[in-house]
Parts: structure tokens; C-alpha cells; sequence
């Protein structure tokens, strides 16, 4: 862990270390990946006023999620299949989260289930959901995230059509791993992630097992995505879900002010601001470039939450200063993951906590509360 120094140095490490299927699950986004590219560009655009002779000696990175407690504006976001990344993968990014005092986001395409993550950690986490067809199920998907204590619920706005990922359909994604002669000889050459996924609780996805038909045998993923997700979720489905949801409720994946006014109606406490990593809908602006105005529509109604291309401190101050109140990393710490576990993931959040205390004390800042556009040289 010594020579790691940056959130790269995980994702290399998680390449060599993890099939390539499941890395690339990961790492790739959809059709040209030009939205994937620019969330990353984008925020290298904006630079940085640099302040000198400030007394930065009492850099504090502090604030509050959702009206909790957090050492730093950071939280990790829903990621699905993070048990393929390593055995009970989902628990270890949890234990790590709550270790370093940010939330952690379960999603509804986890390996382990809620009641297994409840099970071993002592902090509550946030649920992430996606709507299927079955509103029964939905239904009890919640009730269980009310039974677990389930500090949030995220419900994903952006996903009820698959954007193609082209890797996953030339990897074969499929879960549990279909035992083709290439992915034999993938997996054999990665003995340490074969026996932490053996170890693990479940191949399958957790959440799901037993509800819904096809989730032991199914053949590519997306195609299985999307003959289950729910193309006729609307804003009545957020009403409902609304009702039945005592806690706090964050909307997942706008991008648009007129969503983004829609979303401040609807009874949700925060927003994220997310084209879901570059794997929907590609063309779509990056998500640093579109934070400014729903900041300035929403922001004082509602938490504006960020995400994409997140992989430094440095591109959290940039969110934080364009309006965000906090940044979701999802990629970064699912490289940490493959890489080392919970160790790694515990890497991830450190590396960023750093990179930011850094860039805060180079820019002349000493809390959170003061980042704001002054510290942008434009
Ligand atoms: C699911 O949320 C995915 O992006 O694969």
C-alpha cells in the first residue's frame, strides 16, 4: 500500500488483480464513452485560485450529510456487483465508509443483501433502489431497508432504460459468472480474487434472490436489466415511494433544472447530480458542467449532492465550489476494492481526505463551509 499514492494506482492494481469482466463492469461507460471523458475534462478545466500567507494551520474537513455528522463531504455511491469485486465485497466498502465517517450506499444490484450488510456493521447505511416492474417487491424492498435502519434511500431516477455498455456485451457480463474456456483461464491467472469470491456469501445478486425470476440463471446482464426495470417510472412512482419511505429520500441522476424543480417538489431532502458515471445516456453534458444552474434553481430548497469523474481531492473542492455539498465516488473506491478489500477502499477515501486538506491549504481555506467560487481562478 506504500507505493499507492493515487486513485490510479488502485484502478491499475484492481486491473491486474480482478477478471476482466468484472473490472471492465466497472471501469467502462456507455456507447462512446464521450460523456464518460468529459465528466473526467471537464473538471480538470477549472482551475484553482492559488492564496499565499494564510494561516491554514486549522484545516478542518468536517460538514454534515443530510443533517448527520460526516469527517468529510464525501459518501460512497451505489455501485452494483461490488461482491464480484471482491468476497463480501459490499460489507467491507461499508465497514470502511463508517470507519472513516462518511455514509456508504447499498445498491439494489449488490451481491450481499441488506440483511447481510445490516447483519455486520453497527452504523446505519443508505439503500439505494431501483424500481422494478413488481411494485410488490419494491415494496418490500423498502420495508427491509426501513427493518435494517437504513439511514436513506437513493433512489436511482436515471436508469429505466440501459444505456449499452459495449464491453459488458463482448465480456459475456453475466452474473453468477458464465464458465467460459477465456474466463477460466482469466480467473486462474487471479487465484487471490477466486478465493475471496469463494469465500464470500453469495454469487447472485443478494437483494433479489427468491423474488425474481431469472436472478440465479441469467444470460447477459442488460438484456436481464432491462426486462425487469420499469420504463413507465414517473414522478406519481417518486409520490408513492414517498409515502411509504418515513426517511430521508435523495433523487439520483438529474441533470436537468427543469428535473431538478420538479425533484425540490417532491418531498426529497437532496439531489444528486449524475449521468450515472457516463454509462447512460452518452452525449449527455458532463455533470460539473450542469452543477452551476441547478445549483442556482434548487439549491437553497434542497441538499445538491455530486457525482462524475470524481477521482481526487482536488475534483471534490472543484464540485464543492461550483455548489455541490458533497461528492459521491463511485468508481474510485470499486478500484480500491478490487484491489486490496476493505483496505483498499479505506485507501480510496484517505487518498481523496488528503488531496483535499492539501488543495484547502494551498487555496488559502480552512473549513469546508468557506469553499466556494472564490477559490476558482476565473
Ligand atoms: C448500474 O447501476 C450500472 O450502472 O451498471
Amino acid at each position: 500500500m506504500k507505493h499507492i499514492t493515487c486513485i490510479e494506482d488502485l484502478r491499475q492494481l484492481h486491473k491486474r488483480k480482478v477478471p476482466k469482466a468484472f473490472f471492465d463492469y466497472a471501469d467502462r461507460g456507455s456507447y462512446s464513452e464521450d460523456t464518460l471523458r468529459a465528466n473526467h475534462d471537464d473538471l480538470q478545466q477549472i482551475k484553482f485560485r492559488q492564496r499565499v500567507l494564510v494561516d491554514v494551520s486549522k484545516r478542518d474537513l468536517s460538514t454534515t450529510i443530510l443533517g448527520e455528522a460526516a469527517a468529510l463531504p464525501l459518501i460512497l455511491a451505489p455501485v452494483g456487483l461490488l461482491g464480484m469485486q471482491h468476497g463480501d465485497g459490499e460489507i467491507y466498502a461499508c465497514r470502511a465508509a463508517q470507519a472513516a465517517g462518511i455514509p456508504f450506499t447499498q445498491s439494489t444490484m449488490s451481491i450481499c443483501s441488506i440483511e447481510d450488510i445490516a447483519a455486520a456493521v453497527d452504523k446505519p447505511f443508505w439503500f439505494q433502489l431501483y424500481v422494478m416492474k413488481d411494485r410488490g417487491f419494491i415494496k418490500s424492498l423498502i420495508e427491509r431497508a426501513i427493518a435494517a435502519k437504513c439511514s436513506a434511500l437513493v433512489l436511482t431516477v436515471d436508469l429505466q432504460v440501459i444505456g449499452q455498455r459495449h464491453q459488458d456485451i463482448k465480456n459475456g457480463m453475466t452474473v453468477p459468472p458464465e464458465w467460459s474456456l477465456s474466463k477460466l483461464f482469466d480467473f486462474a491467472s487471479k487465484p487471490a480474487w477466486v478465493s475471496g469470491v469463494l469465500r464470500g456469501k453469495r454469487r447472485t445478486f443478494g437483494n433479489l434472490v427468491g423474488h425474481l425470476k431469472g436472478t440465479e440463471d441469467i444470460t447477459a446482464l442488460s438484456t436481464w436489466i432491462n426486462s425487469q426495470f420499469d420504463t413507465s417510472l414517473n414522478w406519481k412512482d417518486v409520490e408513492w415511494i414517498r409515502s411509504i419511505w418515513p426517511g430521508k429520500l435523495v433523487l439520483k441522476g438529474i441533470l436537468d433544472v427543469e428535473d431538478a424543480e420538479e425533484a425540490a417538489k417532491s418531498g426529497a431532502q437532496a439531489l444528486v447530480v449524475s449521468n450515472h458515471g457516463g454509462r447512460q445516456l452518452d452525449g449527455a453534458p458532463s455533470s460539473i458542467e450542469v452543477l452551476p444552474e441547478i445549483v442556482d434553481a434548487v439549491g437553497s430548497k434542497m441538499e445538491i449532492l455530486f457525482d462524475g469523474g470524481i477521482r481526487s481531492g482536488q475534483d471534490v473542492m472543484r464540485a464543492l465550489a461550483l455548489g455541490a455539498k458533497s461528492c459521491m465516488i463511485g468508481r474510485a473506491y470499486a478500484y480500491g476494492l478490487g484491489a486490496a478489500g476493505q483496505a483498499g477502499v479505506a485507501k480510496a477515501i484517505e487518498t481523496i481526505a488528503k488531496e483535499l486538506t492539501t488543495t484547502m491549504g494551498l487555496c488559502g481555506v480552512n473549513t469546508i463551509a468557506e469553499i466556494d467560487d472564490h477559490v476558482l481562478a476565473i
